[in-house]
């Protein structure tokens, strides 16, 4: 892979506007959607991120194509002509398993490789698979690529072991060209999941419940192509909201803010001595007291707290007076930020899935490693923090998910610099 650093030079208050974009994970889902029915799309709002250009790299090898005008992406899926999803592309991303409940559905056939992703835990597709089976597919594993086929699926009631983000995705779009009705039990209830539900409703799909644990989908013999704009990431929009208080001293106006989808993180930070300002039209202004209270988080499927964003107030907590204790429930590998931010100079002890977190400590640059798209973007804000420069090492996995941050923060008086492996950089 090809190697980049950022280095960060911090220690100094921002000020100004940042926009919160479209959420990568509305638009992965919505990619492997348009395979349900020949066409053309236009996806609005669309983020340019690492993992978005995967999924579409992998639809034109399915023989899709594809323009961007700004952060409008047009889709033609008229030519679809393959089944097969290559393993380079799948093993880059665990999202390109949600073709697998469109290409079944849509062509009868589907071959996935078990999917990669950011190495955050086991992540199996068990639920996926099963979900699949229960419609009807056949489901073999081959040399470790999944080959599933149906004639046509049939309508079941599905019941999940754990409300799953991208199984109840994929399950909801399989579904919808499904014979009869199909009832998905214990669903994930994310804004993304009901994202996609509007998505295969504009199609022409019959979908009710989505956001709630029972969703309810009527199959459909034909949908067609739509034209939709995507919701707001409402990780970005968590992640600016530390970045608005990592300084007392910070004034930070974030637009485009989804407050209804963050509540509990709103929550949370306020109990630790941030304050919000609405100030209409979706913008809101972040604050902070000098001290900082210490917190108790539990990661949760929504409306719970998101794993996503434990890593990023993990960051403040380093700054909080006292002891913070942050457990993970769902993924068993998310605290290796953990490490990294201690060679900053923080004070966090790890036992099996809970973070112990001591502060206030003062943070100093040191080299550190991303080793997946949130504990980057948490170094990231960390060395914005820490004083002197801080390099981070495999800074690419944050472009999986934010468009041009180094940019966007400069803006704010931020001083990042990135560096490509390509142009030498371990000689400098
Ligand atoms: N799980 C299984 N079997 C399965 C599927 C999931 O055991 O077949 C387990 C997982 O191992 C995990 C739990 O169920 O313990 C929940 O995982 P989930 O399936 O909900 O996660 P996901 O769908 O793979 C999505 C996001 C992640 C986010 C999680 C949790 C997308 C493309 N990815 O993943 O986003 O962390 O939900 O909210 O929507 C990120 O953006 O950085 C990211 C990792």
């Amino acid at each position: 892979m090809e190697g980049r650093r950022y280095l960060i030079r911090g220690g100094t208050p921002l000020r100004g506007e940042i926009e919160v974009l479209g959420a990568k994970n509305a638009v992965l889902p919505a990619l492997a959607c348009t395979l349900l029915a020949k066409g053309e799309y236009c996806l609005k709002n669309v983020p340019k991120v690492r993992d978005v250009f995967c999924m579409l790299r992998i639809l034109s090898h399915l023989g899709g194509e594809y323009q961007f005008e700004g952060s409008n992406l047009f889709i033609d899926t008229s030519s679809i002509c393959r089944v097969d999803i290559p393993y380079e592309l799948a093993s880059q991303i665990r999202a390109s398993i949600l073709f697998l409940g469109s290409l079944t559905t849509a062509y009868g056939e589907a071959v996935v490789p078990l999917p990669g992703g950011c190495a955050i835990g086991k992540r199996p597709v068990n639920f996926h698979e099963k979900g699949l089976r229960e419609l009807s597919a056949e489901i073999t594993l081959d040399h470790g690529n999944l080959i599933a086929k149906a004639k046509k699926l049939k309508g079941a009631e599905i019941v999940l072991d754990f409300p799953s983000v991208t199984a109840t995705e994929n399950l909801m779009m399989a579904s919808s060209l499904a014979e009869g009705e199909t009832i998905i039990k214990n669903a994930a209830r994310e804004p993304e999941v009901v994202f996609l539900a509007e998505m295969l409703k504009a199609m022409g799909a019959d979908i009710r419940g989505a956001g709630e644990d029972t969703i309810y989908i009527r199959g459909k013999k034909k949908l067609k192509p739509v034209k939709i704009e995507i919701i707001p990431d409402r990780i970005e929009a968590g992640t600016f909201l530390i970045l608005g208080a990592l300084f007392p001293e910070n004034e930070i106006v974030i637009k485009n803010f989804p407050l209804e989808y963050l509540e509990t993180p709103i929550k949370k930070f306020i109990e630790m001595g941030g304050n919000i300002k609405t100030l209409g039209k979706g913008k809101i202004k972040v604050q902070r007291a000098k001290r900082l209270s210490p917190l108790e988080i539990n990661t949760a499927p929504y409306p719970g707290f998101p794993t996503d964003l434990q890593p990023i107030f993990a960051v403040l907590l380093t700054q909080a007076e006292g002891v913070s204790v942050i457990r993970e429930n769902l993924f068993e590998n998310r605290f290796l930020y953990a490490l990294e931010l201690n060679r900053l100079g923080a004070k966090i002890h790890i036992e099996d899935r809970i973070a112990i977190i001591s502060g206030p400590t003062k943070l100093t640059g040191s080299p550190v490693k991303a080793t997946d798209l949130r504990a980057g973007a948490a170094l990231l804000l960390a060395g914005l923090l820490a004083e002197n420069t801080t390099t981070l090492y495999s800074a690419e996995l944050v472009e999986r998910g934010y468009e041009n941050l180094p940019e966007r923060i400069n803006k704010l008086g931020g001083s990042i610099i990135v560096e490509d492996k390509s142009s030498g950089y371990e000689s400098n």
